[in-house]
Order: C-alpha cells, then sequence, then structure tokens
C-alpha cells in the first residue's frame, strides 16, 4: 500500500473536543432538533449517531420521530412550531422523506437561521452565490476539512466528483469551486466517466456503488475521498475499493472512518455556529 490514509475519525474526534470546550462554558446550551418521518433502517441510524455524538460534547439534542403515514400538513405544522420555539438553535429533517411529502416544500419551511443542514433554497443560493454567510452543508464541509488538512491549499487542482446529489455532489461543486479548484461532475449519464475520473488530482466519489471506483479510475498520486456508505452482507461499504486504490493514490479515505464521522462533527459545528449567530456570540 502507498496511500497515506486520511483520519476522519481522529479529525471528528478533535473538532468535538474544541466544541465541548466551548459549550461546557455555556449556562444555556445549543440544541439540536432531529426530525425523523418513517422507519428507514439508514436513517434510523444516522439520526442515533447525530443524537450521541451531540449529548456527548453537551449539546441538547431533541429527535422527533414521526410515522410513515404522518401527512405533510402534519410535518409542516411541526417545523412551524421548531421555527417559532426559542429553546431551539438548529433543526434538520433527515432525508430522503417519504413519496407522499414534497421535500422542497419541507426544506422551505426550515427557518434560515436554524437550517444547520444548509439545505433550503436560499441557503444553497448563498453557497452558489460563494457567500460567507452560507451555511455549508455538512458532508460538503466535511469533504473540503478534509482536503485542506491533508493537501493544505488546493486552488487550481482539477477535482472530479461522481454523483450530483442535493445533499453532496452539487454543493460540494460549488464549495470546491469557492475554493479555486477545476470542478467536473461525473454522474450515471456521462459519458466514459473512467476517463474523466483518472484526471483528477482530488477524486470524490459520492454514487452509493460498492467497490466501483478501482484503480484504473484513479491517476497515480491522487487524493481519493470516499462519501459511500451501503451496506452489503451487515458490512458497511464504500464507493471505493480500497486495496486497489490505496497502491496508486497518495492519499485515501477509509469507510467506515471517513467522512461519516467528520459529516456529524461538521453538523455539530454548524449547530454551534446557528446558536452563536442567534445569541451574538462573538
Ligand atoms: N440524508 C443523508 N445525508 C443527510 C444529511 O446530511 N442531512 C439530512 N438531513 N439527511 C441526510
Amino acid at each position: 500500500m502507498v496511500a497515506k490514509i486520511v483520519d476522519g475519525k481522529k479529525m471528528a474526534a478533535e473538532i468535538a473536543e474544541d466544541l465541548a470546550v466551548k459549550i461546557a462554558k455555556l449556562s444555556q446550551k445549543p440544541h439540536l432538533a432531529v426530525v425523523l418521518v418513517g422507519d428507514c433502517e439508514a436513517s434510523l441510524i444516522y439520526v442515533r449517531n447525530k443524537k450521541k455524538a451531540a449529548e456527548s460534547i453537551g449539546m441538547k439534542c431533541s429527535v422527533h420521530h414521526l410515522a410513515e403515514r404522518t401527512s405533510e400538513k402534519e410535518l409542516l405544522d411541526l417545523l412551524e412550531k421548531l421555527n417559532n420555539d426559542k429553546d431551539v438553535n438548529g433543526i434538520i429533517v433527515q432525508m430522503p422523506l417519504p413519496e407522499h411529502i414534497d421535500s422542497d416544500k419541507v426544506l422551505e419551511a426550515i427557518a434560515l437561521a436554524k437550517d444547520v443542514d444548509g439545505f433550503c433554497p436560499y441557503n444553497m443560493g448563498l453557497l452558489h452565490a460563494n457567500s460567507k454567510n452560507a451555511t455549508v452543508p455538512a458532508t460538503p464541509k466535511a469533504v473540503l476539512y478534509m482536503l485542506e488538512h491533508t493537501l493544505g491549499n488546493i486552488s487550481g487542482k482539477h477535482a472530479v466528483i461522481i454523483g450530483r446529489s442535493n445533499i453532496v455532489g452539487r454543493p460540494l461543486a460549488s464549495l470546491l469551486l469557492n475554493s479555486d479548484c477545476t470542478v467536473t461532475i461525473g454522474h450515471k449519464q456521462s459519458v466514459d466517466l473512467q476517463k474523466l475520473t483518472a484526471q483528477a488530482d482530488i477524486l470524490v466519489s459520492a454514487c452509493g456503488v460498492p467497490q466501483m471506483v478501482d484503480e484504473k479510475w484513479v491517476k497515480d498520486g491522487a487524493t481519493v475521498i470516499d462519501v459511500g456508505i451501503t451496506r452489503v452482507d451487515g458490512k458497511i461499504c464504500g464507493d471505493v475499493d480500497f486495496a486497489k486504490v490505496a497502491e496508486k493514490a497518495e492519499f485515501i479515505t477509509p469507510v467506515p472512518g471517513g467522512v461519516g464521522p467528520m459529516t456529524v462533527a461538521m453538523l455539530l459545528e454548524n449547530t454551534w455556529l446557528a446558536y452563536k449567530k442567534q445569541n451574538k456570540l462573538g
């Protein structure tokens, strides 16, 4: 193996420790409200991890677990209540939502100041316009943090992202462009995707196809960030064939222990930032 491992678990623990010290000094603790509709197995695990991580640093975390059959109106009513609750600093609605609920409508209903996922359209617009006021979604923010703490300045590098979701691919493209990378987004309809990824200085895979990216997709000395988390035969699996790609890349993230824990750390940081802004702390 040639590649050095980018240790997301260690980075996340350092960020959490830093936040815990700040929160310990407060009498009124930051409060993250998590809304989950239905019983999607992956979502239940993500929400449990977020609550555990928030509480471990002294943050308050309330989980509002609604039944699959919950109507759009009931969900919007809950969001209005949370928007108006002075004790709540951050709100996230775990995605995906059941099909009978319009997720665009739901994301639009979250108060801008409490949108700690950064998914509401106004926030997305701020990010795309390179505004310093944007709340950056947790997974793209985690990827940028890991890149900058591994490579230093990434200006001018060619970043190729596999996947164009609203949660990862699209906001990450903006974020990397804002950091002066040259950005390519590849997706299911891209012609000869492998030819594109093989040109990448930075390759980020967020497509959810287990082990799709092997050494043929990767340039010598590239940095490879694996956002994929898929359960295969009970085991968590990334998009990248770690053993093969580690022979060629210079840096690589593991799954688990890479982007996953860093995403949670960035959500906690966004909640802390929202709290600071709402309480007019420096
Ligand atoms: N589903 C997958 N990732 C995320 C995330 O970062 N936030 C929310 N709300 N839902 C998700």
